[in-house]
């Protein structure tokens, strides 16, 4: 893999990045006072270094808007505003266009999301086999509503109203995974057992 700019870590790229155009300045008492925008948490910090990395090769690449999202969306489990805007202006595309694509596709979300996200297929055929039960049950055992991320940021709870595959309903995706025929025990189990990797991964 090609970097940007040699001898230059991702961070390092991102913080001249971030802080070229405002000015530190000193004070008349000889004190360095710094804008407010270069004082960026290590969080922060991680995170448009992780952006960097995300659009490395990719200046002024306007067809990769999809697949920058998609990475976006894995590495931060939403899309945050403020960076959705310096992929605008690095890939050279609109804001505006940024935000439309952002917004458009079920599988970008500005607001963040768990580490798990657990959809449940609501469409007739999935309704008829058990689908309210399934939700009832998720909803119970996450203690969220359809739409809402557990406090503790390790799950997400959606419904949708087809998954296109109506003949293996009811259908549940967790993570991508289709678990078709699932019942409400098997989904509960299933919740337990992320429950319990996560715990041990911790
Ligand atoms: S109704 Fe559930 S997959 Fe179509």
């Amino acid at each position: 893999m090609s970097s940007t700019k040699p001898n230059a870590s991702p961070a390092t790229n991102t913080r001249n990045r971030i802080t070229s155009s405002p000015k530190a300045r000193l004070t008349s008492q000889g004190e360095l006072t710094l804008p407010t925008s270069n004082i960026l948490s290590e969080e922060k910090n991680t995170e448009l270094s992780k952006l960097e990395a995300i659009l490395e090769d990719k200046e002024s690449r306007s067809d990769q808007l999809i697949e920058v999202l998609q990475d976006m969306q894995t590495q931060f489990h939403c899309l945050p505003e403020d960076e959705l805007r310096i992929v605008a202006e690095r890939l050279g595309v609109p804001q505006i266009e940024v935000f439309r694509v952002a917004k458009f596709y079920k599988a970008f979300s500005l607001t963040p999301r768990g580490r798990h996200l657990l959809t449940i297929c609501m469409g007739t055929a999935c309704h008829v086999r058990g689908a309210p039960k399934l939700l009832d049950t998720a909803a119970g055992q996450l203690n969220v509503s359809p739409g809402e991320t557990t406090a503790d940021r390790g799950f997400t709870l959606e419904r949708v109203n087809c998954l296109g595959c109506c003949a293996l309903g009811p259908v549940a995706v967790l993570d991508g995974v289709y678990r078709d025929h699932i019942t409400p025990g098997t989904l509960h189990k299933l919740i337990n057992a992320v429950r319990k990797r996560d715990k041990k991964g911790m």
